[in-house]
């Protein structure tokens, strides 16, 4: 098994090889941008599972150069190279924020798809969409794609299907939903929210609760996900289209706290400060039918089991608590209020 990896400092602070990274892994040091490189790492390889991308949603919005270079633009580098040498399948990693919103159902129990809340009901603090409850979100949602980050990640989820059919390649897109687990990296301040959640609680700080707390996501445990792209490599059910991965459950941001504080063992009550960050959605959490049917996935991780792994592998750990400078960062580009 071989890995490509530009072992960007944002997320690997300078370490030169993952400690964690197992001996039969070869690492090769380079950028997907880098043609030359990614020939280099293809030499030899029979499937090619395309994870390099930049994750920040917020940051997205300010470093649009740099994430549609390291996005949109190494894939498109790659898929070149797949087109001179087809590989027997490809997957791509891609994500829950091309949905925008979630589904939601009215009244009546009819399917709702809502736009993006407006920048003046964020400001009146209407955290909801009024007369509608959440619902799970199908692959065949239309899609919201309301941040340069969700942009970028279509970009490479459309253009390895399209290239992938056009060169007789079989391609998957996984849409990840909010993944946690161990070895994410704690001191990158635009990784999901449970890192940065456990990063001011480790540094015994309360965590700080955007809106009021209630919103809800899927959280899905990294072996979950890593099984999931083991299925999509052995089965072809899901050739040539996207789909979910997620826990098939969701959870509002304010029990996310309140569970991480209490598996971590620390007396902290979360703070939920009213603030809200531009182009946050409200709800959206998986619907995981398709990844059940196509994959035979089964989510097998149980949200609690999931938090006493990353309490345990926390231990001992106090990261570098770059939170509060990332959100005076939003703030003064008037992306968080
Ligand atoms: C976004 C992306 C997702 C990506 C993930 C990690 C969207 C819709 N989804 O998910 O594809 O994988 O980022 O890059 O763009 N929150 C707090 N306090 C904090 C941080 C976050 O309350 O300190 C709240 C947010 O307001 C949000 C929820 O937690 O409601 C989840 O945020 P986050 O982990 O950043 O992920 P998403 O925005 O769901």
């Amino acid at each position: 098994m071989r890995a490509l990896d530009n072992l960007t400092p944002q997320v690997h602070d300078g370490v030169a090889r993952p400690e964690y990274l197992a001996d039969d892994v070869e690492l090769q040091v380079g950028d997907v941008r880098d043609a030359a490189a990614v020939r280099r790492a293809l030499d030899g390889v029979d499937a090619v599972v395309h994870l390099a991308s930049r994750v920040g949603v917020g940051q997205s919005m300010y470093e649009i150069v740099e994430y549609t270079s390291a996005n949109t633009l190494a894939t498109a580098v790659l898929l070149e190279a797949l087109a001179e040498k087809p590989v027997r399948k490809l997957l791509v990693a891609s994500s829950m924020s091309v949905y925008g919103e979630g589904l939601y159902r009215a009244r009546d129990g009819s399917a709702v798809e809502p736009p993006e809340r407006t920048r003046e009901q964020l400001e009146r603090r209407e955290w909801e969409l009024p007369g509608l409850e959440p619902a799970p979100t199908p692959e065949t949602k239309r899609l919201g794609l309301s941040s340069i980050y969700a942009l970028t990640k279509y970009d490479q989820e459309r253009a390895s299907l399209v290239c992938g059919a056009a060169y007789g390649i079989p391609a998957v897109a996984l849409r990840l939903f909010n993944t946690y687990g161990t070895r994410q990296a704690l001191s990158n301040p635009y990784t999901g929210v449970l890192a940065i959640f456990a990063s001011r609680l480790l540094n015994d700080r309360e965590p700080r609760i955007f809106e009021d707390g209630l919103q809800r996501r899927d959280f899905v445990s990294v072996r979950d996900v890593a099984h999931a792209f083991g299925l999509a490599l052995e089965h072809d059910g899901a050739d040539g289209s996207a789909v979910n991965v997620g826990s098939g459950r969701s959870v509002t941001v304010r029990e996310i706290g309140e569970q991480l504080a209490a598996t971590i063992g620390k007396q902290i009550e979360p703070e939920v400060t009213g603030e809200y960050r531009v182009g946050d959605i409200r709800h959206c959490y998986a619907d995981i039918a398709v990844a059940r049917e196509t994959l035979g996935y089964e989510p097998r991780v149980e949200l609690a089991h999931g938090l006493a792994e990353l309490a345990a592998w926390l231990e001992g750990r106090v990261p570098d608590d770059r939170v509060d400078a990332a959100a005076d960062e939003l703030a003064r580009r008037g992306l968080a209020r």
